[in-house]
């Protein structure tokens, strides 16, 4: 199969990664930071070794503050949660996946209220326009770094200075940049980033990562055993173990961590490169088959690995229904749990079929995309 649903989540997955998690499970996998013997802190420090690997990628200093999640969605609930409280206002895009707008609309009834600012129909952001969103009692900015529908990449450093230059906390949802696209949490003045595991890192599925700087204050949105404190009953709001309770995913932890030392060994800019010089080889071609609406941005400066587009009357659901079982290809159609993005690119009621490449994609399995889907346009 050629696979181009990196965006839903990343493969194939590094064969060394696949090793260092069958490692730790035959071997050592004890419980991090509960027991005092060989098993347990062989885990704890190889657990450790990932948090500096994550670290040094989004150049975090202080990697106490990188908590493991299960995915995106968990970063992004526990900073929402976490920050906004009654009669706090938060600002964010019609471009945000529903893992930012399903939490917000659920704090409505805590009392939270938020403007979601309406983005052009490439996806992109009128800063002028997002600045007039924000109020008196603004507390949060959330933006994504590139859409998991067009890949429309955002204006972050911008928005990190209006966020800085406001005294506003700033969290940037990295689903479909991290490992992808360079992010520098430092110049780019982001306090929280929420990123998966499983997509640009390589890593295994079920691991997610939220970044919280130094002087942020969280409230944890789950509590339990941490490994500390065990006879105090409050939770204990120290960083990770705080905001990790219970038994953490140690091997895909410790898988994550050898995914984002192999992304670092490629570089994320010749990562970068290459993604955007596949998508600039996809789109030329799908501009030249006669029905094919192209959705997005055509500046590739701005556009992640993502191509979406649809086909005459065609059903997105049946192009890609096509391409799976003729032509073997698999990506991603419908409204990639982000109706809101739909609405803003005029896809609202149809859809769109996405594509969305990853490293190990060439230049041979985006030809052989564009030819199918000039078989499929021809029906
Ligand atoms: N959020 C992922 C996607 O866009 C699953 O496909």
């Amino acid at each position: 199969m050629i696979y181009l649903d990196n965006g839903a989540t990343s493969f194939p997955k590094p064969v060394g990664m696949i090793l260092a998690m069958e490692d730790c499970m035959a071997r050592y996998c004890g419980n991090p930071g509960r027991s005092g013997h060989a098993m347990s802190m062989k885990t704890g420090e190889e657990i450790y070794k990932s948090r500096k690997s994550i670290g040094k990628i989004f150049n975090i200093d202080n990697c106490s503050r990188i908590i493991f999640t299960l995915n995106t969605t968990e970063s992004l609930n526990i900073a929402i949660k976490g920050i906004l409280k009654k009669g706090d206002h938060a600002i964010t895009t019609t471009m945000e996946h529903n893992s930012v707008l399903r939490p917000l609309k659920a704090l409505e009834k805590e009392g939270v209220s938020f403007t979601i600012v309406k983005c052009k129909k490439d996806g992109s952001l009128d800063l002028e326009n997002f600045k007039r969103g924000i109020r008196e009692n603004t507390k949060l900015i959330i933006c994504t770094h590139a859409s998991n529908v067009t890949g429309t990449i955002m204006p972050i450093d911008e928005i990190g200075l209006i966020a800085k230059e406001k005294g506003i906390t700033f969290l940037v949802d990295g689903a479909q940049s991290a490992g992808c696209i360079p992010i520098d949490v430092e110049k780019m003045n982001i306090d929280l980033l929420a990123v998966p595991g499983h997509k640009g890192l390589l890593g295994p599925l079920g691991t997610g990562v939220l970044y919280v700087k130094d002087g942020i204050s969280l409230c944890p949105l789950k509590q339990g055993g941490t490994g500390t404190l065990s006879r105090e009953i409050y939770q204990p709001e120290d960083y990770p173990e705080g905001f990790e309770s219970g038994t953490v995913n140690a091997p895909g932890i410790i898988g994550l961590g050898y995914s984002a030392r192999y992304v670092m060994n490629k570089g994320i800019t010749n990562i970068r490169n290459h993604e955007e010089q596949l998508i600039k080889r996809l789109d030329e071609g799908l501009r030249n088959i006669k029905g094919v609406t192209l959705y997005g941005p055509s500046d590739y400066k701005n556009k992640a690995g993502i191509s979406t587009f649809n086909i005459d009357d065609m059903s997105c659901e049946e192009v890609c229904d096509d391409l799976n079982r003729k032509y073997g290809i698999a990506c991603r159609g419908g409204f990639h749990c982000a109706g809101l993005a739909h609405k803003t690119i005029g896809t609202w009621d149809c859809g769109a079929v996405r594509v969305s490449v990853g490293p190990f994609n060439t230049k041979r399995d985006i030809e052989t995309l564009i030819k199918s889907i000039y078989q499929i346009s021809k029906k």
